[in-house]
C-alpha cells in the first residue's frame, strides 16, 4: 500500500496532487488547441440529440452532483442550453417529467451508484437520450447509458472525491464548448480563448498546489472549529458546496456551503468570532459583491479565509488569511479554487487524527439505496 501511495501519506493527498496530470489526461486527444477542434466520439456521434434537446437534465450524487452544478453554469452561459441538476435519489422517486426531447447526463466517478443507475433507467424508459460521464471503465453506468465519455482520471481510492471532481468539470466543459461552437453561441475568439486557457489549467493547478504549506498553517489555526461556512457566487457557488462537503466528510466538522448573497437570509445569524468562513473571492464573477459580503462578515468578527486571485490586495486588507490561485477565465475558475479547499480539509483532518482515506460511515461507492 505504501508503494501505491507513491510517497504520499494518504491516497487523498496523492490524488489531490495528481490533478494536473489527471486534467491533462481528460482533455488529451480530445482538445486540439491549434486546430480549434474538440472531438469526443460519444458527443460527435450523437450531436443531433444534443442540438435538438429541449433541455439537459443532469443526475448525480455527492461530489458528482456538485460537478453537475458547475456544468449547469457553463452549459447555460456558453452553450445557451437550459440545464436542470438533480439529485438522482430525488429524481427517481419524484415522478419527474421526462420526454424524448430531453438529454440526461449522468455523472458518476464509480459508475456504480445505485440511485444514479436507477435514475438512468427511468430516463431511458421515458425516451430520453442518456449520456454517461464516468471514471471507471466498463462500470454499470457506462454500460447502461446510450453513449458517454470517460474522465480518465485514473483510480481514485480516497473516499472523499478530489481528482474525479476536477476531471468531471473538465470533461463537461469540453462538451459545453463543443456545443457552444456547433450552435454558434460562442464567438470564435472566445472559443479559442477558452481552449487556450483550458490547456493552461494543469500548470495553474500545479501553481495552486504550491500553496500547500501555507494552507497547512491556516489549517492548524482552524482545526478545532466546530462549524465552518463556505461562501461563493456564480461558478464558485458549487465550489463552496464541495469545499464544505470535503470538510464534513473527512474531519467531521460541521460545514455548510452557501451562495454568498444568501448569507443575509440566514447564515449571517451564525457569525461570531468563533466562526471561520471560507469565501471564494476571485476576480471577475461578482467580485465587488463578494468583497462587500466579506465586509459584513468582518463587522461581525467572523474569521475570514479568502480564496483570491494572485496579487489581490482588496481582500487581503479585510481577510484574516488569503490563499491565492492563479488567474483564469471565470468559467474555468472552479478548477483552481477547488484545490485549496481540498488541501484545507485534508490538513485539518490529518491534524485531528481522522482516517482521511476511509472516513467513518462513508463508502467509496454506494451500490445500495
Ligand atoms: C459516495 C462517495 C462520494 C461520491 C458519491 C457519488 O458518497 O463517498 O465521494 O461523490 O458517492 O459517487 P459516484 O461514484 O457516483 O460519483
Amino acid at each position: 500500500e505504501q508503494i501505491e501511495k507513491g510517497g504520499y501519506d494518504h491516497f487523498m493527498l496523492k490524488e489531490i496532487f495528481e490533478q494536473p496530470n489527471a486534467i491533462k489526461d481528460t482533455y488529451r486527444g480530445r482538445m486540439l488547441v491549434k486546430e480549434g477542434i474538440i472531438k469526443m466520439a460519444g458527443v460527435d456521434d450523437n450531436i443531433e440529440k444534443f442540438l435538438n434537446a429541449n433541455r439537459v437534465i443532469i443526475v448525480a450524487c455527492g461530489t458528482s452532483w456538485h460537478a453537475g452544478l458547475v456544468a449547469e453554469y457553463i452549459f447555460e452561459d456558453l452553450a445557451r442550453i437550459p440545464v436542470e441538476v438533480e439529485y438522482a435519489s430525488e429524481f427517481r422517486y419524484r415522478n419527474p417529467v421526462i420526454t424524448n426531447k430531453d438529454v440526461v447526463i449522468a455523472i458518476s466517478q464509480s459508475g456504480e451508484t445505485a440511485d444514479t443507475l436507477a435514475a438512468i433507467k427511468l430516463a431511458k424508459a421515458n425516451g430520453a437520450f442518456v449520456f454517461g460521464v464516468c471514471n471507471v471503465v466498463g462500470s454499470s453506468i457506462a454500460r447502461e447509458t446510450h453513449a458517454g465519455a470517460y474522465t480518465h482520471a485514473g483510480p481514485e481510492i480516497g473516499v472523499a472525491s478530489t481528482k474525479a471532481f476536477t476531471t468531471q468539470i473538465t470533461l463537461l466543459t469540453l462538451i459545453a464548448l463543443k456545443l457552444a461552437k456547433v450552435k454558434g453561441e460562442i464567438s470564435n475568439t472566445n472559443y479559442r480563448y477558452h481552449l487556450q486557457e483550458l490547456e493552461l489549467i494543469p500548470e495553474k493547478v500545479q501553481k495552486a498546489l504550491e500553496s500547500d504549506e501555507h494552507i497547512k498553517a491556516v489549517a492548524s489555526i482552524y482545526k478545532d472549529a466546530r462549524n465552518c461556512l463556505y461562501l461563493g457566487r456564480g461558478y464558485n457557488f458549487p465550489v463552496a458546496l464541495e469545499g464544505a462537503l470535503k470538510l464534513k466528510e473527512i474531519s467531521y466538522i460541521h460545514a455548510e456551503g452557501y451562495p454568498a448573497a444568501e448569507m443575509k437570509h440566514g447564515p449571517i445569524a451564525l457569525i461570531d468570532e468563533n466562526m471561520p468562513i471560507v469565501v471564494i473571492a476571485t476576480k471577475k464573477g461578482h467580485y465587488e459583491k463578494v468583497v462587500s459580503n466579506i465586509e459584513e462578515i468582518k463587522a461581525r468578527q467572523g474569521k475570514i479565509i479568502g480564496i483570491v486571485t494572485e496579487g489581490d490586495t482588496n481582500v487581503k486588507k479585510l481577510a484574516d488569511h488569503v490563499i491565492e490561485v492563479p488567474e483564469t477565465l471565470e468559467s474555468l475558475s472552479p478548477l483552481l479554487t477547488t484545490i485549496p479547499l481540498q488541501l484545507l480539509s485534508y490538513h485539518i483532518a490529518v491534524m485531528l487524527g481522522k482516517n482521511v482515506d476511509q472516513p467513518r460511515n462513508l463508502a467509496k461507492s454506494v451500490t445500495v439505496e
